[in-house]
């Protein structure tokens, strides 16, 4: 038996390869770099339903259908605000989802979750700020309509960029948590809206989406004490976990790292964050190797999640949010193909407990 499932292959998929060993991933036969640079967000996602569900193609014109689902998802914003008031961004976020009806066309319920998260997360937001809400403009892409709605004017064109290759960078990512959590309820047939739910549950917890916002505490607080070595050196002897370090799959530097370091960088709000970062990363990577000599401890995707979605201006409680916006494209993409091909995910547990004395 293995704890936490290591190695265990759970599903066969299209979708992606997380190839650990290599530090490598694969999103339908792409690479992070084509499709940050040729595919953007939407062109992922359509790349994604495509190879989930190839016989439902109920995306032809995927921005317009989008669009229409940000509208839709607009109707919804009074409820859910008055459901989920003086909630957390993920939580409110929880009921905003909830309410999403749950159809028998799994297609169109993915557009419907897709397109609900950018309008419903930006109300949340403006609305802790005491602001109202914005409605979507349904002209423009996910990343640009959120800032958008979210800042109340138009998006810079470099902000915008930056979002959306952050979306498209964690827009999949294998059988991680969140995603395998979606699978198990897709695979009792309870639908998208259930699944999308109970994988943004999982998606919460610091092991996994939780981490981005604390990266950036740890960096203020090394930043405040001015000697990384000794900060870090002292958390890890009070056997604390270093938050944006280490990967259950990655044995490798974690390559969606250097492609959001280099998008922090092109938006080039702030260098000396960026140089500050890369020295905590350093001191930070050099003990773990002391720490753990025999695991290899590196870099993962929440450590510039952290500094590009603090460079795009998002508060950092938001972080685990715009997550679950980029990573709704896998969730729904693997309810789909999950739907289309898979079983009932019911593994078997071994008893430990004592045993009813013998009669
Ligand atoms: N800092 C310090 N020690 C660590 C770290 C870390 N970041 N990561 C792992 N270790 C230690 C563990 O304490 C463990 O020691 P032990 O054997 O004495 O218990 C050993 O290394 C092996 O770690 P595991 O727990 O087996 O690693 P696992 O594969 O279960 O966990 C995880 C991976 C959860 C990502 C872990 O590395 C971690 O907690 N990292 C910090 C939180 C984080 O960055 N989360 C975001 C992950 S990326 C994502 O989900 C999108």
């Amino acid at each position: 038996m293995t704890q936490g499932l290591d190695g265990i292959v759970a599903a066969d998929t299209a979708l992606s390869l997380v190839d650990g060993t290599a530090g490598r991933l694969v999103i339908c036969g792409r690479t992070l770099e084509e499709l940050a640079a040729d595919f953007g967000f939407e062109g992922t996602l359509g790349l994604l339903w495509a190879a989930a569900a190839p016989d439902l193609r109920p995306h032809a014109d995927l921005r317009r259908s989008l669009g229409g689902a940000r509208r839709a998802a607009w109707a919804l914003v009074p409820r859910m605000l008055a459901a989920g008031q003086g909630l957390p961004p993920v939580p409110a976020l929880r009921v905003g989802l909830a309410m999403l009806p749950t159809t028998a066309d799994g297609g169109s319920d993915a557009v419907a979750v897709v397109g609900a998260i950018p309008v419903l997360l930006a109300a949340i937001l403006r609305a802790r700020a005491g602001k109202p809400a914005v409605p979507p403009d349904l002209a423009l892409t996910t990343s640009g309509d959120f800032l958008h709605m979210l800042q109340g004017g138009a998006p810079g064109a470099a902000a915008t960029a930056a979002l959306d290759t952050y979306l498209t960078v964690v827009s999949d990512h294998g059988l991680n948590a969140s995603t395998f959590a979606a699978r198990v309820i897709a695979s009792t047939r309870a639908g998208m809206v259930p699944a999308v739910v109970g994988a943004l549950s999982a998606l919460e917890g610091p092991l996994h989406g939780g981490a981005p916002g604390p990266v950036l505490d740890m960096l203020d607080a090394i930043a405040a004490a001015g000697d990384p070595q000794a900060w870090l050196a002292a958390r890890l002897a009070a056997g604390e976990r270093l938050m944006g370090f280490g990967h259950r799959v990655y044995r490798a530097r974690d390559p969606r790292a250097d492609v959001l370091k280099a998008a922090a960088a092109r938006l080039g709000r702030d260098a000396g964050r960026i140089a500050f970062a890369e020295r905590v990363e350093a001191a930070a990577r050099g003990a773990l190797a002391q720490h753990r000599p025999g695991r290899r401890l590196d870099t993962n995707v929440e450590f510039y999640t952290a500094i590009l979605l603090e460079a795009v201006g998002l508060p950092r409680d938001a972080f685990t949010a715009v997550f679950a916006m980029g990573r709704a494209a896998g969730w729904t993409a693997h309810v789909l193909e999950q739907e289309r091909t898979g079983r009932l995910i019911r593994p078997e547990s071994r008893y430990v407990g004592p045993l009813p004395a013998a009669a």
